[in-house]
C-alpha cells in the first residue's frame, strides 16, 4: 500500500515538472507568435512595396490581399502581448505595459489604415501610394515606441 502511494506521488513528482516546462514554453511560444505574426506583415509589406516602386507589376487583387493579411494580423496584435513578456529574444518594451492604451491605439490605427489601404486598391485608386505611406507610419509609430530596435 505504501508502495503504491508511494509510487503515485512519484509520478504526481514527474507530472508536475514537465508541467512547469510546458509553462515557460508557453512564454517563448506567445514571443515567438508575434514575432512570426510580425514577419508575416513585413511580407506583405514587401509585396506592397515593390509595386509601389514599380519593381513588380501593379496588381490590385494581390494589393489588396496583402492589405487584408495586414489587418487581420493587426487585430491579434494586443493579445499576443501578455504582461510582462520582455527580455531576451524579445524586443517588446516595458512601456507596453504602462501605456496599453497607447499601444493598442496603434495596433487599431494600424488596421484602420490597412483597411483603408485595401479600400483604395479595391477600387483600384491612384491615391493607393498615400494609403500604403499611411501603413507603413503605423508600423513606424509603434515601433518607435514599444520596440527596442530603432529599425523599420
Ligand atoms: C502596436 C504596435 C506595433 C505595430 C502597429 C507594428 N509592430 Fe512590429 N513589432 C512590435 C513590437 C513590440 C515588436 C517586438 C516584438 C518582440 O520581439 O517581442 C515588433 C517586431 C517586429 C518585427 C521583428 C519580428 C522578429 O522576428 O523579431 C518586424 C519584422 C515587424 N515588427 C514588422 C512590422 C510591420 C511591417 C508592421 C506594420 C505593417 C508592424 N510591425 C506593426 C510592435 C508593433
Amino acid at each position: 500500500m505504501h508502495s503504491t502511494i508511494a509510487r503515485l506521488l512519484g509520478v504526481c513528482t514527474l507530472l508536475t515538472v514537465p508541467s512547469a516546462l510546458v509553462a515557460q514554453e508557453d512564454a517563448t511560444g506567445v514571443v515567438k507568435e508575434r514575432m512570426d505574426l510580425m514577419e508575416t506583415q513585413k511580407d506583405a509589406m514587401k509585396v506592397l512595396g515593390a509595386m509601389a516602386k514599380g519593381q513588380a507589376p501593379f496588381d490590385a487583387a494581390k494589393g489588396a490581399a496583402a492589405a487584408l493579411e495586414i489587418e487581420t494580423t493587426a487585430a491579434k496584435i494586443p493579445e499576443l502581448f501578455p504582461e510582462g513578456t520582455v527580455g531576451e529574444p524579445s524586443e517588446a518594451k516595458p512601456e507596453i505595459w504602462t501605456q496599453w492604451d497607447e499601444f493598442t491605439a496603434d495596433a487599431e490605427q494600424l488596421k484602420t489604415a490597412a483597411a483603408t489601404l485595401k479600400a483604395a486598391l479595391d477600387g483600384e485608386s491612384p491615391e493607393w501610394k498615400a494609403e500604403f505611406k499611411g501603413v507603413i507610419d503605423a508600423c513606424k509609430t509603434c515601433h518607435k515606441t514599444f520596440r527596442v530596435k530603432k529599425e523599420q
